[in-house]
């Protein structure tokens, strides 16, 4: 075999054929034909026309789409290791979706809006989350590209929303998890207080963070004696050793905590599933008495939905995860489906047992409402469940901290995704030479979580984790249906099911799903996102424009996007040039300039 078949050879192989990375298959396959359709995109279009007023060309760059075929080529080029097979990256959805959600937010809910009718709170909301879980699939087996949200609005509708979106990330990944981290300090008190029977104590002031924040009037102050969250920055700190140390240890290190996780809500089902007490349903949507519609009946029901969507937040979390997955296109609709699926169960027998085990105006005010559940049954039943109260303490802090981990490891792939477009330093970029992760992009999420976690309050961030996962949602579905009509030939290996038109009803509703639970967000909530992508307006202007690799030079990231492939043009059954080296300009299109 000659020097050039070899290379030739190798390319194939090291694309793989079946559209994924694991060698072996030889069908032909998506990466193939990628490389084939890009000899057909013309980068000069991207450049400024023969006569162009500078406004019309700022506008068009602001809007300007990078093409599907450079992403993929993105993936190709990957330094990061692949190692996730698609057992794992469920395990990666449930990882980041149970969590606070249910060990927290349950309770509320029931107590002040829905009663135990919070259960169909979280059919609603699992509905709700399934159209956006949808639109990931499809997207990400079109798409599998680190970057999630961003790098599909990158794709189809340009930059500037891309920018805008990826910003917006930060809000559900680096200000949800620094919001979790305030929940894991919670329980990693309660947990020492339950297993030692009250003996260790820790002081306040070094459990909870620094500020305090008053909604209404707005005011933020020290709260009296508090200094500093110790747990929540520790925890997020050796977390951040561990993603940057490697992606396996990251899975291993996940599996095993969502392993614990999964088998304390297992073992509490089947725990307490025999003590339930049917007057604790009765009445099953309480009455609205107050007139307020977010207090009980059925407004209430759905009031207490906006609050659960919480619990679902996190599937998306898998397509971050797309350069380190061994068969991206296959494994990460997978993924996404396979974890919310099973949360989706496991929440509805969870909150009918809770809901059944204690009355739901006993958990009003307490922000662990499985252990008040285990409490009533012991008291009621004279049995004695406080070996359950610890296990529920531990399977909470083993949940949180799987949700610490993803969320961080998805901020850190979006900020990598970022800084290789040229949007942010191309320090964020670096992979570490050793570990094969991007480590300062890692690092820096890490710390600037912990501090987050250690000072500020959860109340003031909490919610707009929620209002900036919906509005990535809401991005995601439009480009759902941006590519269908724009790209309607290149392949997905996960189509929303339905047709080709029919099914865009699945994204339609989810985006009118997304708008509406922004509405009914709080008016102060709403602000504070306008505020921080009024941040992201003025970086993006500074910095982002100005630096875009894209952007800038798109004849040269054409280029570039060339490289290492071998040097060979044949064409293949459609007619498309493959395996080309170098760019070949198209001299007859109208933007061509020498
Ligand atoms: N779904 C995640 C949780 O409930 C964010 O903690």
């Amino acid at each position: 075999m000659d020097e050039k078949t070899e290379n030739i050879t190798t390319s194939v192989d090291k694309q793989s054929t079946d559209g994924n990375y694991a060698s072996g298959s030889k069908e032909k396959g998506i990466f193939q034909s990628v490389t084939a359709r890009y000899a057909k995109v013309d980068p000069h279009t991207y450049l400024r026309k023969e006569g162009e007023s500078s406004k019309s060309f700022w506008f068009r760059r602001l809007i300007q789409i990078k093409p599907v075929e450079l992403l993929w080529d993105d993936a190709e080029q990957s330094e990061l290791k692949r190692a996730l097979n698609a057992f794992q990256l469920i395990f990666v959805g449930i990882g980041a979706i149970i969590g606070t959600g249910i060990f927290v937010l349950s309770g509320l809910a029931a107590a002040q809006n829905a009663g135990p009718a919070v259960t169909i709170s979280f059919i609603i909301a699992a509905i709700a989350s399934a159209f956006a879980a949808l639109s990931y699939s499809e997207m990400a087996s079109m798409i599998p590209v680190a970057g999630s949200a961003y790098t599909y609005a990158y794709a189809t509708m340009g930059e500037f929303v891309a920018w805008i979106i990826g910003w917006d990330l930060i809000l559900e990944y680096m200000v949800g998890a620094a919001t979790v981290g305030v929940g894991w300090s919670g329980y990693f008190v309660k947990f020492f207080a339950v297993a030692s029977n009250g003996r260790i104590h820790f002081a306040e002031s070094w459990t909870s963070p620094t500020l305090t924040w008053i909604e209404s009037p707005p005011s933020i102050y020290r709260g009296e004696g508090h200094y500093f969250n110790v747990p929540g920055f520790v925890i997020i700190m050796l977390i951040t050793i561990i993603l940057i140390v490697g992606i396996r240890q990251s899975a291993i290190f996940n599996t095993i905590v969502v392993t614990i996780k999964l088998l304390v809500i297992l073992i509490f089902i089947f725990a307490l599933c025999g003590f339930m007490y049917p007057p604790n349903y009765v009445p099953y949507i309480p009455e609205n008495t107050t007139g307020n519609w977010h207090f009980f009946g059925v407004p209430g029901i759905f009031a207490a939905a906006t609050t659960v969507f919480f619990s679902y937040i996190g599937f998306d979390a898998v397509t971050t995860a797309a350069m380190e997955a061994k068969k991206p296109q296959r494994d990460l609709p997978i993924g996404i489906i396979g974890s919310l699926v099973i949360s989706t169960v496991l929440y509805i027998a969870f909150c009918t047992i809770m809901t059944g085990a204690a009355k739901y105006t006993d958990f009003l005010g307490s922000s662990v409402p499985a252990s008040v559940a285990v409490e009533k049954v012991m008291e009621r039943t004279g049995k004695n469940f406080a070996w359950l109260n610890i296990l529920v303490a531990l399977g909470a802090i083993c949940g949180l901290t799987s949700v610490l981990l993803i969320n961080m490891l998805a901020q850190a792939r979006v900020f990598y995704s970022m800084a290789q477009d040229g949007l942010l330093p191309a320090i964020f970029a670096k992979v570490h030479p050793k570990f094969k992760t991007p480590w300062v992009a890692t690092l820096t999420v890490g710390t600037i979580t912990a501090l987050l976690s250690a000072v500020l309050p959860v109340n003031l961030l909490g919610n707009m984790t929620s209002v900036g996962t919906l509005l990535a949602f809401f991005i995601v579905h439009l480009g759902v249906i941006v590519l269908r009509f724009t790209r309607p030939e290149v392949p997905r290996k996960f189509k929303i099911p339905g047709g080709k038109y029919l099914s865009l009803i699945f994204p339609i509703i989810g985006m009118v799903i997304s708008v509406a639970l922004i509405a009914v967000a709080e008016v102060t909530t709403i602000w504070r996102l306008f505020i921080w992508m009024g941040i992201g307006w003025v970086i993006y202007f500074a910095y982002g424009i100005r630096k875009s690799k894209f952007n800038r030079d798109p004849v040269g990231r054409f280029a570039e996007g060339k490289r290492g492939l071998p040097d060979n043009t044949r064409e293949d059954e459609q007619g498309y040039q493959i395996e080309q080296y170098e760019y070949v300009p198209n001299t007859n299109s109208p933007n061509y300039r020498a």
